[in-house]
């Protein structure tokens, strides 16, 4: 039988190739046609306004060749020789992959959707959506003997982009504004015409449909978790803002808490415990049950429970980023959040076996914050760093993600204390609609994070 190019490229690399060698041999030739990609489709040597990256590739549309316009790349791709270790979690695979992330948020890389790292060793996918960059593969281990099913399936990948990013709030301590964020976040992003869509996780405190002034969800959220053929479809609806110092309607989705699942709704006597949910119900089953959705969202919001039991388990599984806000004067909620990185989302990583999720920067919400409460917290901080280094943990992006090795920057994002967030839910509309002060707030959060 004979090899295929990529086979025949990989077995006559030698084991020390350099950068020059990999680039020709398998990725220039071989790669990038194996993904789906023509000479004229390709620009080495790509300026993506944050430096220069190996490789920039985009499909022709009719007289539109990306040689020559060089315009609205699709995917990035930055290689290294084989004496640069890409083995997940070594020095070179973090310093590239931190080149990548500069390279895909360039002025010239909007329309990016993915970029790749490869020696030719291994190779990773990442997608990016907006401000996010989160892997799409774990970095894999490539030989002669799997690079074609390894390049099929992220040839897969890459023809097929979500539109959906799926983004959990969490924190397993209550109380520290997940649900608020979520309903405001929601808010600000369909004021930038993002189609959105809210999930209520938290069936035992409601929160997020209660502030929304939505009614429960009776049944169909059970059904669809625990019933093969049932979708969330039946379990999707509108909540809508007519606001006139804004000019037009604004609408999301939202998928409401169901009272089935309520230890409130009782009523009827069929509350379901988490011994019963468990044997029902995997904890990657609303991953799945929101695929069909991923097409018709931007954002698709989980607001998970202050917890790590059933229903933080299903948002966090079905999660592409998991978003924390913490307070700065509650050691619990930063130490949460550290044991959420360390150990939770590792929980669902390998169950869902391509990355993700991964936890985006911290966030400080909600609380007054002054110079000697901050140094504090600074303090705090510096002993979860130190104490997660000892296990093995680098923490330092989570909380710190400006950092560098020549500046020491010590911002972290945060969502001031402001009353008219709080009593919005008394109101039932997200503060953001209704103050331009709110707005401006998670505007701010909404360019932070999610926008490029
Ligand atoms: N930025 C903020 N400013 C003022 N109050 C806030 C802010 N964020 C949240 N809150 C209030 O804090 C309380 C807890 O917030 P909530 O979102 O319910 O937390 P969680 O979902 O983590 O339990 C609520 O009363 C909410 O209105
Ligand atoms: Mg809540």
């Amino acid at each position: 039988m004979s090899l295929t190019c990529l086979q025949e490229s990989l077995r006559d690399l030698p084991g020390d190739a350099p950068e020059a060698v990999v680039s020709g041999n398998f990725v220039q030739f071989c790669l990038l046609e194996a993904l789906g990609f023509q000479s004229r489709e390709i620009c080495p040597q790509y300026d993506t306004g944050n430096g220069a990256v190996d490789y920039a590739v985009r499909q022709n549309i009719d007289g539109d060749v990306f040689l020559n316009s060089r315009s609205n790349p699709y995917l990035l791709v930055e290689l290294k020789g084989r004496d640069v270790s890409l083995n997940q979690g070594s020095a070179g695979y973090k310093r590239t992959v931190e080149q990548l992330k500069r390279y895909l948020l360039g002025s010239h890389c909007k329309t990016v959707k993915w970029g790749i790292i490869t020696n030719s060793d291994h190779i990773q996918l990442f997608r990016k959506h907006g401000r996010v960059i989160h892997p799409a593969t774990t970095c894999l281990e490539i030989t002669a003997e799997n690079v074609d099913q390894i390049v099929a399936l992220v040839k897969g990948k890459i023809e097929q982009p979500i539109r959906a990013l799926t983004v959990a709030t969490y924190n397993n301590k209550g109380g520290v504004g997940k649900t608020t964020t979520t309903a405001n976040l929601a808010a600000i992003l369909t004021l930038l015409e993002k189609k959105v869509l809210v999930v209520d996780c938290d069936p035992n405190q409601q929160d997020l449909t209660s502030s929304l002034g939505m009614g429960l969800i009776e049944g169909e959220v059970y059904e669809a978790l625990t019933n093969r053929s049932a979708n969330l479809q039946a379990a999707i609806k509108p909540f809508s803002v007519s606001y006139r110092t804004l000019g037009k309607d604004f609408e999301f989705d939202v998928i409401a808490a169901d009272r089935k699942f309520s230890n409130g709704g009782t009523t009827d006597g069929d509350f379901i415990d988490e011994v019963q949910l468990r044997q029902q119900i995997k904890p990657d089953r609303l991953g799945r049950i929101l695929e069909p959705l991923k097409s018709e969202y931007d954002y698709i919001l989980l607001d998970a429970p202050p917890n790590w039991r059933i229903f933080s388990q299903l948002a966090i599984y079905a999660a592409d980023v998991v978003l924390m806000p913490t307070k700065h004067n509650n050691l619990f909620s930063l130490e949460n959040a550290a044991l959420a990185i360390k150990e939770f989302i590792p929980e669902a990583q390998k169950v869902r076996d391509d990355g993700s999720p991964i936890a985006l920067p911290i966030f400080f919400n909600g609380e007054k914050t002054t110079p000697p409460q901050l140094s504090a917290a600074q303090q705090e901080i510096t002993n979860i760093l130190k104490q997660a280094k000892k296990d093995g943990f680098d923490l330092l992006p989570y909380f710190y993600p400006r950092y560098t090795n020549s500046k020491k920057d010590l911002h972290i994002f945060e969502v001031p204390s402001y009353a008219n967030i709080a009593s919005a839910a008394f109101s039932r509309i997200p503060a953001t609609y209704r103050d331009k002060t709110a707005r401006d707030y998670y505007l701010a959060l909404a360019k932070e994070y999610f926008l490029q």
